[in-house]
């Protein structure tokens, strides 16, 4: 088919990139993958979502409805379909984190958006008792890269709370640079909450963040143990 200057159409794949299964990488806390969220996750996600109430809340965004009702088993299924809507789409890449093959949390990239801007946002939270552990970081390394080759995508951008001290760290080490304060951005805990925008774009992710850990000896990949 032609546009009828003579170049040919180009289509691109709906969304390049979904679904994926990222990993293993090795780090503290275990072997680190990515995979889609699953309908059966759903035991887990309410489990510790409930159990790290206060670890949690203090940094996502407000929600309608009680923790309780917003974590509790019965709102997976409607969660997960929406996001696997989104998936779809091409709109989301929502990944389940495990270590050691046990669901541990989630990374989600957000808002893709295509044609000249490629661009998405990052999120993800670990359970608690993994902190500390290297998992994010693990997690942010697998996704950012295949956000930049198999997702075709140009920037990824991550928002978080100046006090969050941990994710500040995680974005650090991969390779994320700070580019600016939003005021009053997000409303986390009954108040509008400046956030630190952080990004990377593909030209600066050279060999890729997941080499750079590996290369620094934060993570391994699984036969090097
Ligand atoms: N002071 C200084 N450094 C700290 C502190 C602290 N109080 N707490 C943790 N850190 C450092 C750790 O030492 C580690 O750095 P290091 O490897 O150089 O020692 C780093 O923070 C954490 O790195 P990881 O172990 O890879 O991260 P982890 O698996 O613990 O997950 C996360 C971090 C996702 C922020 C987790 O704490 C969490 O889920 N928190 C609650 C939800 C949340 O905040 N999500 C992020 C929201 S922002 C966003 O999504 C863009």
């Amino acid at each position: 088919m032609s546009t009828g200057s003579g170049a040919p159409y180009v289509t691109e794949p709906q969304r390049p990139g979904w679904p994926a299964r990222l990993g293993p990488l090795v780090v503290p806390a275990g072997v680190v993958r990515l995979r889609p969220v699953r309908l059966r996750n759903g035991p887990e996600w309410s489990r510790l979502r409930l159990r790290d109430r206060e670890y949690l809340e203090r940094w996502e965004p407000e929600q309608p409805g009680s923790w309780r009702d917003r974590n509790g088993l019965a709102a997976w299924p409607s969660q997960w379909s929406g996001l696997r809507r989104l998936a779809k789409r091409g709109e989301c890449f929502p990944f389940a984190i495990t270590v050691d093959d046990e669901f541990a949390g989630q990374l989600t990239i957000g808002n893709v958006i295509r044609a000249a801007l490629r661009s998405a946002w990052i999120g993800y939270w670990v359970s608690s008792t993994q902190a500390g552990g290297g998992v994010a970081t693990a997690a942010v390394a697998l996704a950012t890269d295949h956000a930049f080759t198999a997702g075709g995508l140009h920037r990824l951008e991550a928002t978080v709370r100046p006090e969050n001290v941990a994710s500040l760290a995680v974005l650090e080490k991969a390779g994320y640079r700070r580019e600016g304060l939003f005021l009053r951005y997000l409303r986390v805990q009954g108040a509008w909450r400046d956030h630190l925008c952080y990004a990377t774009t593909v030209e600066e992710n050279g060999e890729g963040v997941v080499a750079r850990l590996v290369g620094s000896g934060r993570a391994a990949w699984p036969d090097e143990r």
